[in-house]
Formats: structure tokens, C-alpha cells, sequence
């Protein structure tokens, strides 16, 4: 995964219930990861986020695994 803010958040957090291939083949826009983080926590039981913690993986993820990105 590239360096940057929430990396380490988004690789510890995210690895604990599947591996991160899932996590980083997606591509998704800022409000995609956005809900994707809502479903994770209100249907598959991840622990609620402090609200500064839940940005900063926000903004890695739409940074680093975007559909711009991959374009
Ligand atoms: C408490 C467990 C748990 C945690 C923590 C968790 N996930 Fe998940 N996640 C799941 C489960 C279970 C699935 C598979 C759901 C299914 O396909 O039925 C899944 C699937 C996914 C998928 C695939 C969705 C799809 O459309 O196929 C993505 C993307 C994802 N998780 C992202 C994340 C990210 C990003 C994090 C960290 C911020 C995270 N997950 C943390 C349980 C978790």
C-alpha cells in the first residue's frame, strides 16, 4: 500500500476481517468508500469509528484506490 496519511489505520482495521486484496481491488469514489464504510459497520459488525479516524480512511482510500486512479 502507498505511504500516507491512514495507511496504517486502513491496514490494520480493514485486514482484521478479510484480506486487503478485497480492500484495494475496488476503485471507488470518495462517497462509495464513504458507504462502504457505513455497510461495513452496520451489516458486517466492524466497530464504529471515531469520526477522525473514519476521514482519514476516507481520504487514503478515495487517494489511493480510486476510479481516477485506475483510469
Ligand atoms: C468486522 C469485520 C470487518 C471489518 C473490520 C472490515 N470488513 Fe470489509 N467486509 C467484511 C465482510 C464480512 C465482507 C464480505 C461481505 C460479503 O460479501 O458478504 C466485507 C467486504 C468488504 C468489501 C467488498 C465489498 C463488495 O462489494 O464486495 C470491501 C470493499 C470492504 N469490505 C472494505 C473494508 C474496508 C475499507 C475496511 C476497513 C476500513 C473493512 N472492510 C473492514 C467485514 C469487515
Amino acid at each position: 500500500m502507498p505511504p500516507g496519511a491512514g495507511r496504517e489505520e486502513v491496514f490494520y482495521l480493514c485486514q482484521a476481517c478479510h484480506s486487503l486484496a478485497i480492500v484495494k481491488q475496488q476503485g471507488l469514489n470518495r462517497e462509495s468508500w464513504d458507504e462502504t464504510l457505513t455497510w461495513m459497520v452496520e451489516e458486517q459488525e466492524m466497530p464504529e469509528m471515531e469520526p477522525e479516524e473514519r476521514t482519514l480512511i476516507v481520504e487514503y482510500l478515495a487517494t489511493y484506490y480510486s476510479q481516477k486512479r485506475r483510469r
